[in-house]
């Protein structure tokens, strides 16, 4: 099948790279000339895991293609991916310009009959805009060239988009009637997926829409959750992962997306969670709950510096180490990471901050310039020279096995926040390291 993705974003290029591979001919189309052209050298504009060798392999191959040029891209297609940024605006609805900028460009372009897949994490009835503004703009042409306009949400974690693509737990397509064409189109597009035995739903469109919003908010809705439990174990000594643990084991409610942190981040949860609390709030619906999970999540993030401030008694002066800036492991991405509250608080009460993340630390010197207050190891070790308090935000692999003694010898005091609970708290103590975590000791 001939696919165009616009958009060569995380969405974008990493569904483009695994339709290519999949044996379709995918044009990704990008107003950013010179990310095309690295791209087209194999250089990713972001950090994912299997993505280079994947696209690398298309591009080579010639499945993968690039261009600036809309029109060529738009005409050339039989699917349209709509996969461009929805940026959260100030009061916390939903940025859709790049969304209507593409159907005008759809609009204005197309020839012959086009699926237009929204891809976009977009709110309720942006399906059906969108196919307003195409139906407009071939107006404006004279043109009644036939067109569906489909939601298809993406469910791709972070760190494992090429996984979740390949093997999801489901596909969501919402269409306008049951019985278009652009059904069987899209069943065909997803053939692989349903040949490993995985579901493709078909929906009305603002179904599929409400999906990929409720599904998101679900899942932050647990981390908070758990995450203010965690203040109650704190209190009287229970102990958090125990809970989550012999919670997670009933079946209805599941292990995932029960470990209490420093709070979510990302560009997802905190993004989608505010747009559709502004989405129910437009339709005067009740949304108290939703409030709640944001600010439980801002909570938890002052929760962590206050309970560092207090382990040290004070932070004026005192020198902290970060491990983890990233707002999870493996990827580079930084938006919207609990990191960035916390060292900002952490700098405004006067502490030295000694920073290391395997990936993430180039996005977050442009937040955080290295300065006489604000150091970046090139190993986690050097992170931790003549430390205060080490503390964990982010848990990647490479922080769940170092060399204590190491660590130990080279810290001021041998204090350790685990922030992601990754650490097991009585080897920790064996180690001779005073040790926190959250909602554990
Ligand atoms: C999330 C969803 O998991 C994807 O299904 C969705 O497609 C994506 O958003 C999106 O809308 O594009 P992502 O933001 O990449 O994916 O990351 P997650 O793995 O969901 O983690 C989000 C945040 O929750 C991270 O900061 C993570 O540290 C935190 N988290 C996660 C916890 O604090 N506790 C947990 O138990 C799980």
């Amino acid at each position: 099948m001939k696919i165009t993705m616009v958009g060569t974003g995380y969405v974008g290029l990493v569904t483009g790279t695994c339709l290519a591979d999949m044996g379709n001919d995918v044009i990704c189309l990008d107003k950013d000339e010179e990310k095309l052209k690295n791209l087209e050298k194999g250089i990713m504009p972001i950090y994912e895991r299997g993505l280079r060798d994947l696209a690398e392999r298309n591009i080579r191959e010639k499945r993968l293609m690039f261009t600036t040029d809309t029109k060529k891209a738009i005409q050339s297609s039989d699917v349209i991916f709509i996969c461009v940024g929805t940026p959260p605006k100030k009061d916390g609805s939903v940025d859709l310009n790049y969304v209507f900028s593409v159907a005008k460009s759809i609009g204005k372009y197309m020839n012959n009959y086009k699926i237009v897949v929204d891809k976009s994490t977009v709110p309720v009835g942006t399906a059906e805009k969108v196919e307003k503004i195409i139906k407009e703009e071939l107006k404006k042409r004279n043109k009644e060239t036939e067109f569906d306009v489909v939601s298809n949400p993406e469910f791709l974690r972070e760190g494992a988009a090429i996984k979740d693509f390949q093997n999801p737990d489901r596909v969501v397509v919402g269409t306008k009637t049951k019985d278009e064409k652009s059904i069987k189109i899209m069943e065909r597009l997803y053939r692989s997926t349903t040949r490993v035995g995985r579901p493709i739903i078909f929906t009305d469109r603002k179904s599929a829409e409400l999906i990929k919003y409720a599904s998101n908010a679900m899942l932050a809705a647990r981390i908070s959750f758990i995450n203010q439990l965690s203040h109650l174990c704190d209190k009287i000594g229970a102990d958090i992962k125990e809970v989550s643990k012999g919670m997670g084991l009933d079946s209805r409610i599941g292990s995932r997306f029960l470990q209490a942190g420093a709070g979510f981040g990302g560009s997802c949860f905190p993004k989608d969670v505010s747009g559709l609390l502004m989405t129910l709030k437009n339709n005067k619906c009740p949304s108290s709950i939703f409030s709640a999970i944001i600010n439980a999540n801002e909570e938890q993030k002052l929760f962590v510096a206050e309970k560092v401030e207090s382990l040290l008694h004070g932070l004026n002066g005192k020198t902290i180490a970060v491990w983890g800036l990233s707002f999870k492991p493996r990827t580079d991405d930084i938006r919207e990471s609990p990191s960035l509250t916390i060292v900002k608080m952490f700098l405004e009460k006067g502490a030295k901050l000694r920073l290391f993340d395997p990936e993430a630390m180039d996005n977050f010197k442009k937040v955080f310039p290295e300065s006489d207050n604000i150091y970046y190891g090139k190993k986690p070790y050097d992170a931790v020279e003549n430390a205060d308090i080490l503390i964990i935000l982010t848990e990647w692999d490479e922080f769940r096995e170092p060399d204590f003694g190491l660590i130990k010898k080279k810290m001021k005091s041998p204090r350790i926040f685990d922030g992601r609970n990754i650490y097991n708290p009585e080897e920790i103590k064996e180690e001779g390291f005073e040790y926190e975590g959250v909602g554990r000791r």
